[in-house]
């Protein structure tokens, strides 16, 4: 059996993307990991598709400097603008990428009612990728969506349960639990939203479903390393190393309440839109 001791590249926009770690870290601990925050430029929600590619191409290209094995796009958004995108920028280093969808197909084969909400960026929503999951999976449900303008800002800061975030979560729910609606799904598009999974099932109550793709994005990335015969056969558990290119001193801070372990975060600095020293 081949092992590789290389590291996993994770990125996503801030914070969010660490709900995708926390998932990798409980199924594969002997892997590294790099973490990518790029605070200095979050949120990527309202941004064009021109420049949230160029952003996940610096990045990219600085986690495959730093040796990584395999590209997980932590982020909704980036994936939607930017996976295709990033599939031909590096073909020719011949690097697997796992990126994130709406968890759409779950939500489709599960629901009862036919109704679904999703909740999601508006370049998620606008992206083809979303476009393409529905037409896909989404045959004979009907999608209610909704941007929660403001929320990815409102993690970011650490505000998990306070009154202005419930009040974005209200805003975005309060429609979807309308009887004539009748949802009984509801999908978290975005990486950010897992870290409000409390304040968003208070809201909800019990009989509505609430899908956070995270752990079937980790055991993607199993499967993925695997079949490579690239997956650490070592035992014990690997550490993980974090980047910003914001303020690292607060993105430290965010590590235990978000992911439960603590870490040192290294600040990068962007030198162009495509270029990450
Ligand atoms: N975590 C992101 C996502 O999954 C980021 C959203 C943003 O930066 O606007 O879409």
């Amino acid at each position: 059996m081949t092992s590789s001791p290389h590291p996993i590249g994770v990125f996503d926009s801030g914070v969010g993307g660490l709900s995708v770690l926390r998932a990798m870290r409980a199924l594969m601990p002997e892997e590294s990991i790099l973490y990518f925050g790029d605070q200095r430029h979050v949120p990527y929600g309202p941004r064009s598709m021109e420049q949230i590619q160029n952003f996940s191409e610096g990045i990219t290209k600085f986690l495959l400097n730093h040796d990584s094995k395999l590209i997980v796009v932590a982020c909704n958004t980036a994936s939607a603008a930017a996976l295709t995108y990033l599939r031909g920028c590096f073909a020719k280093r011949a690097v697997s990428f796992v990126g994130m969808e709406p968890a759409v197909k779950p939500a489709a084969e599960t629901t009862k009612t036919g109704r679904v909400g999703v909740l999601a960026t508006p370049a998620t929503f606008q992206g083809a990728l979303y476009a393409s999951v529905v037409e896909r999976f989404g045959a004979g449900v009907e999608f209610f969506q909704h941007t929660c303008p403001g929320l990815v800002s409102q993690i970011e800061k650490g505000e998990l349960n306070s009154a202005d975030t419930r009040a974005i979560l209200e805003d975005a729910l309060f429609p979807m639990l309308d009887a004539s609606r009748n949802i009984d799904t509801v999908v978290l598009g975005c990486t950010h939203y897992p870290f409000v999974i409390p304040l968003i099932e208070q809201i909800l109550g019990e009989n509505v479903r609430v899908i956070d793709p995270a752990p079937s994005v980790a055991k993607q990335v199993k499967r993925l390393l695997e079949a490579a015969g690239t997956k650490n056969q070592s035992q014990g558990r690997a550490s993980v190393r974090f980047f910003t290119s914001g303020n690292p001193t607060e993105m430290k801070s965010m590590l235990p309440v978000l992911l439960g372990e603590s870490g040192e975060v290294e600040a990068v600095v962007w030198k162009n839109d495509r270029e990450v020293i």
